[in-house]
């Protein structure tokens, strides 16, 4: 394991720690991660890096926004790796919590963001969005941080986040990243690992399917049926049958849109293998 990296386990610990580091108006940036760190997670460290005078890591593989047949079990987990990564970057401490501090015995508070988190990936993982806005809320109590950086590949994540820290009036700044993605193409996912190189070939095509969506935007078809079913073509050409959704919505309220615009989101989930991915570009 890397020598320079504090590890905090403790939530007592964290919540000192952060406190000292916050004494002289100091500023904290804090990064939420489940691990299996990749360059998207390192841009987000980065950002953090530049943003304020301190930065704090979570590794913390969440049970509970997990489905009962998701990949909860086999999630990636190398804390190693991953601290390996985080010593080229300037990471104040890692927070490694245990799941039975963060859920101890007779836990039974629950955060809900009732509208953001119904559609798209809501509709098929029931309960993820709960698990995320719970633990990212009790990871900003312990942390305290000033800024949280986010990546938009989980765009709707992002949004969740973004809502419960206005109507709950936490002081957290939420910063979003942009996703980093192959040369290819391909978004940076933890879950790629999982790809034999049959189904990453097929995986490419969520990435071309929004391309080509973008691109037949930008020649100026504003249908959005239309605009999915040149998406749709691309993903069925390539054999990926197993699609969640594909879909154009408004980036903020995440409502579905019939006549596209620039900033829109177009978002895409699907299943390759066993492996679900999700990809979306902004129009
Ligand atoms: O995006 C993730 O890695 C997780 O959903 C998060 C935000 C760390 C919460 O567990």
């Amino acid at each position: 394991m890397s020598k320079n990296i504090r590890i905090i386990s403790s939530l007592n610990e964290m919540n000192e720690f952060s406190n000292e580091l916050k004494r002289g108006s100091k500023k904290i940036a804090f990064v939420p991660t489940m691990g299996a760190l990749h360059e998207g997670h390192l841009s987000l460290v980065s950002r953090a890096n530049q943003i304020a005078d301190h930065t704090v890591v979570s590794i913390f593989v969440n049970p509970m926004q997990f489905g009962q047949n998701e990949d909860f079990g086999n999630y990636t987990r190398d804390l190693e790796g991953d601290t390996d990564k985080l010593s080229s970057y300037k990471v104040d401490a890692v927070f490694l919590p245990d799941s039975k501090d963060i859920y101890p015995e007779n836990f039974q508070t629950y955060l809900e963001v009732t509208e953001i988190q119904k559609e798209l990936c809501g509709k098929s993982r029931p309960g993820h969005f709960r698990g995320v806005a719970t633990v990212v809320l009790k990871l900003f109590n312990i942390v305290q941080p000033d800024y949280a950086v986010f990546g938009q590949k989980d765009f709707q994540q992002l949004k969740v986040i973004e809502r419960f820290v206005k109507d709950l009036h936490l002081g957290v700044e939420i910063i979003p990243m942009p996703i980093v993605r192959e040369e290819d193409g391909l978004a940076l996912s933890s879950r790629n690992a999982y790809l034999s190189e049959e189904e990453r070939a097929r995986a490419l095509s969520l990435s071309k399917a929004l391309y080509a969506i973008s691109q037949r935007f930008r020649d100026g078809c504003k249908d959005a049926g239309l605009l999915v079913e040149e998406g749709m073509n691309i993903l069925n050409n390539s054999d990926v049958n197993d699609i969640d959704y594909l879909e154009i919505r408004d980036s903020q309220n995440l409502e579905l849109i019939k006549t596209a615009q620039s900033g829109n989101l177009v978002a895409v989930a699907a299943k390759i293998g066993n492996t679900r991915l999700i990809d979306n570009i902004i129009l």
